[in-house]
């Protein structure tokens, strides 16, 4: 070595935990590509980590107080390394801000999911530590463009923020603010960003994402359905997805993006949350069981093949035996591909918080009878799927060698064997199997990627 040579300083590592939805993994990769400016690169063990964050979900008890446990085992990686830096975002840092210092003094940062932009100025000690404003800026503006990190297929893409619907039980509108839609040529110029850099499938997401609107680059105003005709005259776009929906903007010309954009995946998630009209009503859902199940008549119309999931909560206060025997019957009647199913949770600030309570052992059987339920429709749906020819996204290698894993257009996981085939090949499979949460599939055409 001669006495010139000088080595670049070691990269500092950055250690993520993303807990909740999808939105906050897109979040957790926005916050990656923002610390990556400042020198940072991922790594996927924390005991080598820099900076470690976790970037948090409040939506039930057992997500936040998850938080809790993971910061005291934190504990004594900071007192061996104390210049180790911990953070906390998402939807615990916007609820209890401070709080989580007062109870946690391992903890360095604290940014809710509408201030992340300005972490790298936290890290360096220009920003306060504590930051959970609800700023007038958008975030987005002041985040780096976005960088492809790996190779990978299919990309989130949040398009809108918030919620107003304030359900009962939900903590969402507090955590995340009010609905704000991303704008069209913003939301155009990041998915042709992702396009361009071999991404073949994206996700739009939104805590509310049909209730999305904006004004289009025609000069009118466009709701969601429009933007997704947009997004299919994207070349090189092959699957559009969404998610979440409430069922009450489920406008027409989003039902009818399902019959006439052929890059629209048949694929729904749906929640109805109960099949109890009094249980709605408490829940401030705004629409009727038959409301839902007419919506569901309307959308199977325009895509017959169209799989549908939702979300259940048991044992919401005031829920009887009939009630949940409503719910039985609304999941029997619309035969759901899976569904996710939790039993209620109360959390503070919510309106339904000082309810009277379901007896938890009561609840607890509901649950249990609920999901078996929708573990036999899920079981049906996929052995449905046995010798029909599907699209599959190969996403990634399979445990086994010569083995892959992709998702079909209805969402499922399908192995295929293959020593040919890449990632990001778009084959067509038949599906020869139905396993627990998988399928296993042969390939009947060779990747046309052309
Ligand atoms: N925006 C989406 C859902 C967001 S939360 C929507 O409106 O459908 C995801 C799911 O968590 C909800 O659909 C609901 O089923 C569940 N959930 C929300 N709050 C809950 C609580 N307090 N207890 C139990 N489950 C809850
Ligand atoms: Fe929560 Fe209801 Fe908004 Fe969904 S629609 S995020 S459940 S308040
Ligand atoms: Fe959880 Fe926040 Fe998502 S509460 S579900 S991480 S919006």
């Amino acid at each position: 070595m001669s006495d010139h040579d000088t080595t670049a300083p070691a990269a500092k590592k950055l250690f993520i935990k993303t807990y909740g939805c999808q939105m906050n993994v897109y979040d957790s990769q926005r916050m990656a590509e923002a610390m990556g400016s400042e020198g940072y690169v991922l790594t996927e063990d924390q005991s080598e980590a820099d900076m470690v964050l976790l970037n948090t979900c409040h939506i039930r008890e057992k997500a936040a107080e998850k938080l809790y446990s993971d910061l005291g085992r934190l504990k004594p990686l900071k007192a061996a390394r104390p210049d180790l830096k911990i953070g906390v975002a998402g939807c615990v840092a916007q609820a209890e801000g401070e709080e989580i210092v007062r109870r946690m003094p391992v903890v360095d940062l604290v940014v809710g999911p509408q201030t992340y932009h300005r972490l790298p100025a936290m890290a360096r000690g220009e920003a306060p530590n504590i930051l959970t404003d609800f700023p007038e800026e958008d975030k987005f503006d002041h985040l780096p463009e976005r960088r492809a990190t790996r190779r990978a297929p299919a990309a989130f893409l949040t398009v809108q923020e918030g919620c107003d619907k304030f359900c009962a039980f939900c903590v969402v509108p507090y955590t995340r603010g009010a609905e704000v839609s991303r704008p069209v040529e913003r939301i155009m110029r990041e998915a042709r960003d992702l396009v361009a850099r071999g991404v073949r499938e994206i996700t739009l997401l939104g805590q509310n994402v049909n209730g999305w609107h904006g004004l289009g680059e025609d000069g009118r105003e466009w709701g969601f359905g429009r933007l997704i005709r947009a997004l299919g005259e994207l070349d090189g776009l092959d699957r559009i997805r969404y998610t979440t929906s409430h069922p009450n903007d489920m406008a027409d010309d989003l039902i009818e993006a399902h019959r006439d954009v052929p890059q629209l995946m048949p694929y729904l998630h749906l929640p109805v949350q109960s099949g109890s009209d009094r249980i709605l009503k408490a829940m401030n859902r705004k629409h009727t069981a038959e409301q839902y199940l007419r919506l569901i008549d309307r959308i199977r119309a325009a895509r017959p093949d169209i799989l549908l999931t939702s979300d259940f909560i048991v044992g919401f206060p005031g829920e009887t035996d009939q009630d949940h025997q409503d719910t039985l019957r609304l999941i029997e009647e619309v035969g759901f591909g899976t569904a996710f199913s939790f039993k209620y949770s109360p959390r503070p600030g919510t309106p339904a918080y000082d309810r009277p309570e379901v007896d938890g052992a009561v609840a607890d059987a509901r649950l249990q009878e609920l999901q078996a339920l929708l573990t036999r429709q899920q079981k049906a749906t996929q052995e449905a799927m046995v010798g029909r020819t599907v699209g599959v996204l190969l996403e990634k290698q399979g445990r086994q060698p010569g083995q892959m894993i992709g998702k079909s257009d209805y969402l499922h996981s399908v192995f295929v064997d293959t020593t040919e085939a890449e990632i990001g090949d778009l084959l067509q499979v038949q599906i020869v199997e139905s396993a627990s949460n998988s399928l296993h599939g042969k390939i009947v055409s060779s990747p046309a990627n052309a």
